[in-house]
């Protein structure tokens, strides 16, 4: 490791990725709750829902994409000197995430672990922080693990059930060899009551129309700022990919008709962008369901897999609460490889499929 503590080049050096082993289809949830399917597939635009068995939770989702981040990273454990966790799935009210992630993972010593939470924001916080801690010096060279895991389950019957998930994306933050992250960053916050979960209860409460209006709100303002007096078309075109958080698709396409509206781009014109540049992105989404902070994380490895150096991105982070922000990412040489994309491809590929019934009995356990 470089020791020195001048500023150093920063961003994603490397990407790990995991989901659960279970899975089932939004189809089969509108049977159990008796539910047009179209509602879950074209409402929302839902497909799966990643589920853990029992036994299995966010420290296991955290711990799997660390390893898979360490391993695929030139790097030591070592030499890392600050893990944070971004999660809204906390097992303690006190004790950080990364502390029973740093215990699995041998993480020890001259580091600084930490917890952040602000609802889906938090593991973008914790990237923002790591950068940062990067560019001011103060990493003397040194690493940081940062990851954003959650499991997002809604009580039974819940409107937002559709749209359950679970996931983790582990980020080295050290050299951009797999993207450099801009220091430049749009940020918009509004304190809110969208969606919460008060101190010792299981499940979220969600106002959902305050919620998607918060959404649309913080995206407009984040892309307002981001394009300045640029002409917003022509910047939004010349992206390789606009990567939103996505808690499920439907709810990303409301918030680029609203971008569309407030730059008055043609009805045409915003829905070709959507398509063109953020559809792609959503793929691993729509397999996993919500994963709260990991969401945004997906739609951005997705859209790094395969990316040439120089490709630019958006990355449009929201957490309810709320806060947002809006930044650049651009692609280095590790991108083209994707070595985080076959693991998941695989995982997603073997997870069980399970039915209505086994559902139930899981939500019961
Ligand atoms: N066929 C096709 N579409 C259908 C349909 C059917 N049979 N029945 C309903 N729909 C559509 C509705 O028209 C609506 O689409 P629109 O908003 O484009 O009009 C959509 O499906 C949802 O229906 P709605 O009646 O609004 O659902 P709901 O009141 O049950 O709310 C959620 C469901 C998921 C939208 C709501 O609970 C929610 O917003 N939850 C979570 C929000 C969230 O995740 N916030 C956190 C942000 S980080």
């Amino acid at each position: 490791m470089n020791e020195t503590n001048a500023p150093q080049p920063t961003g994603i050096a490397a990407l790990g990725l995991a989901v659960p082993p279970l899975a089932m289809d939004v189809t089969e949830l509108a049977a159990l709750r008796g539910v047009d399917p179209d509602k879950y597939t074209v409402g929302l635009g839902c497909r799966t829902m990643a589920l853990c068995p029992d036994g299995f939770g966010v420290v296991d989702l955290a711990e799997t994409a660390a390893r898979r981040a360490l391993e695929s990273w030139s790097g030591r454990v070592e030499d890392i000197g600050l893990i944070a966790v971004g999660t809204e799935s906390a097992l303690d009210m006190s004790r950080p995430l990364s502390a029973f992630v740093a215990d699995r993972l041998g993480v020890r010593g001259a580091v600084r672990s930490y917890e952040v939470k602000h609802a889906c924001y938090g593991g973008t916080l914790a990237l923002r922080q790591a950068v940062e801690w990067r560019a001011s010096g103060a990493a003397r060279g040194r690493a940081a693990l940062v990851i954003a895991a959650d499991v997002a389950l809604y009580a039974p019957e819940d409107p937002g059930e559709a749209t359950q998930g679970a996931g983790a994306v582990a980020m080295i933050v050290h050299t951009p060899d797999v993207a450099s992250v801009a220091l430049d960053a749009h940020a918009y916050s509004e304190p809110a009551f969208d969606f919460w979960r008060p101190v010792g209860e299981s499940f979220p409460r969600v106002d959902g129309k305050f919620s998607l209006e918060c959404y649309q709100r913080a995206a407009a303002s984040c892309f307002g700022s981001w394009a300045g007096e640029r002409d917003a078309r022509e910047a939004f075109e010349a992206l390789r990919a606009a990567c939103f958080h996505a808690p499920f698709p439907k709810m990303v396409k409301k918030a680029v008709d609203r971008i569309g509206e407030s730059f008055e781009w043609s009805a045409e014109d915003t829905a070709r962008l959507y398509a063109e540049k953020v559809v792609p992105a959503l793929e691993w989404n729509t397999a996993i369901g919500n994963s709260y902070t990991g969401s945004l994380w997906f739609a951005v490895a997705r859209a790094l897999a395969g990316a040439e150096v120089g490709d630019r991105l958006v990355a449009f982070s929201y957490g309810s609460g709320f806060g947002a922000e809006l930044f650049e990412l651009t692609a280095g040489p590790a991108a083209a490889r994707a070595e985080w994309a076959a693991p998941l491809e695989a995982e997603l590929s073997a997870r069980e499929r399970i039915d209505r019934d086994r559902y139930v009995a899981l939500r019961a356990g």
